[in-house]
């Protein structure tokens, strides 16, 4: 009987660590076919949730929570600025605006009954961003951290789309 007990032990354990090997593939498999590969893997693996994934629709939570995450730090932070350039200062308030516009987006794309609505949640997350983006251009700020957390936020908002439209085609809606 003991050698039994081993061998079912060994069983369950090989078949956990065969899990957990197949999941890891799984991200990479997923983010081989996005557009911004690294990105998606430097996201995706920041959450140790991801290890156990077996899902695009998990994966897709994973990423819209850290984007969600990212996006309401930096519109902190942008909240934390009070002294520099009048261009920078005057950037911000509708930077910030934009930002609140782009946190709503990515907490409720994935409420969303209906599964194309997500998608058009974070193109407009998008376009509040490129509005920020305008905004510091045409104020002379373009070469300021905005830019580069626009960038940034541009990023995540790339990444959501593509998950979303793949967690999409697989529900076949
Ligand atoms: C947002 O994510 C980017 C890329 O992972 C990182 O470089 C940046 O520091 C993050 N920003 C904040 C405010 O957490």
């Amino acid at each position: 009987m003991p050698s039994l007990s081993f061998s079912k032990i060994f069983l369950v354990f090989s078949v956990v660590s065969v899990t957990v090997i197949s999941n890891a593939e799984f991200v990479d498999d997923v983010c081989k076919k996005l557009g911004n590969e690294q990105f998606c893997l430097a996201v995706l693996k920041s959450d140790s949730r991801s290890k156990f994934a077996k899902d695009i629709t998990t994966l897709t939570t994973i990423a819209v929570d850290v984007a969600s995450k990212n996006t309401t730090a930096t519109r902190d932070y942008f909240l934390s600025v009070k002294t520099g350039p009048p261009a920078v200062l005057t950037s911000l308030k509708d930077c910030i605006d934009s930002y609140n516009v782009v946190i709503a987006d990515f907490r409720n794309c994935l409420k969303e009954q209906d599964c194309s609505l997500a998608g058009y949640d974070i193109h407009d997350a998008g376009d509040e961003v490129k509005r920020c983006q305008a905004i510091t251009d045409s104020n002379g700020a373009h070469d300021s951290f905005i830019t580069t957390s626009n960038s940034v936020t541009l990023d995540f908002c790339g990444l959501g789309e593509s998950l979303v439209s793949l967690m999409c085609d697989k529900r076949g809606a």
